[in-house]
């Protein structure tokens, strides 16, 4: 089966809409899909020296993963044979399908349809959406998110509560890519298609929207996303929490400050020393 075939099944069946429900060559086509996403072969989006921003959005693949949640059915998961031990005055509580709750396998759990590969180490709780690639060496610690279709590349370190948001609708939305060598610190926040090139430092708590400008103090310059790129890091930025006046306003007479991102340096031998710290920890 070709990948183009593929393509042409799931579009097909994504446009049935809920006719798809119970339809098993939807189930096939998705399954087939599901597959090659877990084996790497097909993705989400993809390096694409061709495009603007480097990176190519494989839209057929995020309309065949909705179409995944589309045709699933509500069903019990069993928990993974997991020992647990606690009161037993304040057993977990039990749901049943009929209620209509939702209860995702947690933990930490690597989602069907997610992209590991070898040498990550996930240490929990830890969680990969669907869609998701992780590439070769990276490290995902404790309370990290990868969200559904985000691209991590080989040897990041997302730290312990790195939040990377998922961007699985509007489908031709860039995820959030994070590209190799990155250190991603701890108890940071990259969201709503936010690029960060090769060998960044994003220091810990930082936090980057699309509606966040980015200051670097390097090159006088301010980093905003437009209405056609996402924001995007530059390469070994090294960025770190700060915060600027409010210059008009109420707020600039009240004497705020808001949050902003600010580029403190290009990373040198003192960057790679702090994050090869970071790295035997691992
Ligand atoms: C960014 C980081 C790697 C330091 O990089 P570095 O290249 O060694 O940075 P430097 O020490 O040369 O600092 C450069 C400037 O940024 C400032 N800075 C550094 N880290 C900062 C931070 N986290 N917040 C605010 N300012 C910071 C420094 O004060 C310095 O400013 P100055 O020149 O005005 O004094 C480190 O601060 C960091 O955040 N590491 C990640 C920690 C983490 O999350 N670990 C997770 C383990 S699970």
């Amino acid at each position: 089966m070709t990948t183009e075939s593929l393509e042409a099944r799931i579009e097909r069946h994504f446009a049935a809409g809920a006719a798809a429900v119970g339809d098993a060559a939807a189930m096939d086509a998705f399954l087939e899909l599901r597959a090659a996403l877990e084996a790497g072969t097909l993705r989400s989006a993809e390096p694409d020296a061709t495009a603007p921003i480097g990176w190519r959005v494989n839209a057929w693949v995020k309309r065949g993963i909705l179409l995944g949640f589309r045709i699933g059915k509500l069903v019990e998961v069993n928990g993974g044979g997991l020992s647990l031990i606690d009161k037993h005055t304040y057993p977990a509580r039990t749901f049943t399908p009929e209620q209509g709750i939702r209860v995702v396998a947690g933990g930490s759990s690597v989602r069907a349809g997610a992209y590991v590969a070898a040498g990550v180490v996930c240490v929990p709780p830890m969680y990969i959406n669907t869609g998701a690639y992780v590439d070769e060496g990276t490290m995902v610690d404790s309370h990290a998110l990868v969200g559904s279709c985000a691209q991590i590349g080989k040897r990041v370190h997302l730290s312990a509560a790195a939040q990377i948001g998922g961007v699985l609708e509007p489908v031709n939305a860039t995820p959030v890519i994070i590209e190799d060598d990155v250190l991603v610190g701890g108890n940071t926040g990259v969201y709503e298609g936010t690029i960060v090139r090769k060998r960044a430092v994003l220091a810990a708590g930082t936090i980057l929207t699309r509606g966040t400008p980015v200051y670097d103090v390097v090159n006088n310059k301010i980093l905003k996303a437009t209405a056609e790129m996402p924001l995007i890091i530059p390469e070994g930025a090294v960025v770190v929490p700060g915060s600027r006046a409010v210059t008009s306003g109420h707020g600039k007479e009240m004497g705020l400050s808001v949050y902003t991102p600010v580029i403190v340096k290009y990373r040198d031998e003192k960057t790679d020393l702090s994050t090869t710290l970071e790295d035997i920890l691992r």
